[in-house]
Formats: structure tokens, sequence, C-alpha cells
């Protein structure tokens, strides 16, 4: 991958302005107490991950793997959150989460669409809980359709 990649992306659109940057280990920490938020877990269905399991899970899956594409996401010099792009069965799928302090502003709206010129691979995936509104909202605003729909979740892809 290109070493210009890496280079900060910045972002204003939704009225806030957000920089996209290397995802780096001094991250973690950050990273993990925002994904440890029990409504947001239940929201997005996705549960929350111990210190040391987060770790491990980021250091070998995430910053260990060079096919991930991965952001930290900047607000003000703050850690806002982190955004990726992962294989998984076969199909490139976007992951993001914010911390609370920083959701309902508008951000993740303006970095997924500072993020998706990043990732030339198409078709992308999003996969939510339907009752994520953000979130789908979100991927409905940078262009995804609703692919597949059942019960407990929805897919959401980009051409
Ligand atoms: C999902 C997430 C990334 C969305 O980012 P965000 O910055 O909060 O969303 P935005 O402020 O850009 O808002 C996006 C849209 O959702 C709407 N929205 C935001 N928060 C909402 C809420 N709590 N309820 C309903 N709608 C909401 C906004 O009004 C906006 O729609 P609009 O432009 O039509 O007005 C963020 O909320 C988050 O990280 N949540 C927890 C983790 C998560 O769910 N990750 C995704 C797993 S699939």
């Amino acid at each position: 991958m290109g070493g210009f990649l890496f280079e900060p992306q910045f972002a204003t659109t939704h009225g806030v302005s957000v920089t996209l940057r290397k995802l780096m280990v001094s991250d973690l920490p950050t990273l993990c107490s925002q994904q440890q938020d029990p409504e947001a877990n239940a929201l997005a269905g996705v549960p929350a991950r111990d210190r040391q399991a987060f770790i491990e899970h980021f250091t070998t899956n995430v910053l260990g793997n060079e096919a991930v594409i991965k952001r930290t996401i900047v607000e003000h010099g703050a850690i806002a959150g982190h955004i990726l792009c992962f294989e998984r069965d076969g199909r490139r799928e976007l992951g993001y989460w914010l911390g609370r302090a920083f959701r309902g502003r508008g951000i993740g709206s303006t970095a997924v669409s500072a993020f998706l010129p990043l990732v030339g691979l198409r078709p992308l995936y999003g996969v939510v809980s339907p009752a994520n509104v953000a979130s789908i909202r979100v991927l409905q605003k940078c262009g995804f359709v609703c692919h597949k729909r059942d019960d407990n979740t929805e897919t959401w892809r980009l051409d």
C-alpha cells in the first residue's frame, strides 16, 4: 500500500471538521474505553471487549493485518473514534465507532464520507442492527443502499 495513503485526511462536512490519521498503538487505550459503552454495545449489537481482549484483537487483527484499512478519527486534537475496512466472509466491510461525547454532531457522517475514497474497493458493505438509526443514516447519506434485511441485521452495500 502506498505511503501517501497514510497522510492525514482532513474533511469538513455537516458543520464539523475531522482528521483521519494513521491508527497507532498509543490510540488503543482510548479506543478501548470508547467501545466499552453498554448503551452503544446494545444498540450496535457489538459486545464490548475487556481491555486485554481489545488490545490483543487490535494488535493482531487490525494493526497486524495490512489488508485492514484503518484510521483514527480526530476532532480538534481529540481522538473521536476509529474507522476500518476489513474483509469478512469474502466481502469488504466498514466498521466505525465514536466515543459517546463525539456522537450525534455529524462526525460519523463526515468521517465515513472522507474514508470511502481511501478504500478503492467496491462493493463495500455495512452490517448494522436495524435499531441503529444513526449508523443506518450515515450509510444512506454516503450512498449505500439496503441489500438485505432480516430481524437482527441489515446489510447495506455501496457499488
Ligand atoms: C453510528 C455512529 C458512527 C454515527 O455517527 P454520528 O456522528 O453519531 O452520526 P451523525 O451525527 O453523523 O448523524 C448521522 C445521522 O443520524 C442521525 N442521528 C444521529 N444520532 C442519532 C440518534 N441517536 N438517533 C437517531 N438518529 C440519529 C442524525 O440526525 C443524522 O441524520 P441526518 O443527517 O438526516 O440529520 C456513532 O453514533 C457511533 O459510533 N455509535 C456507536 C457505535 C456504533 O453504533 N457503530 C456502528 C456499528 S454498525
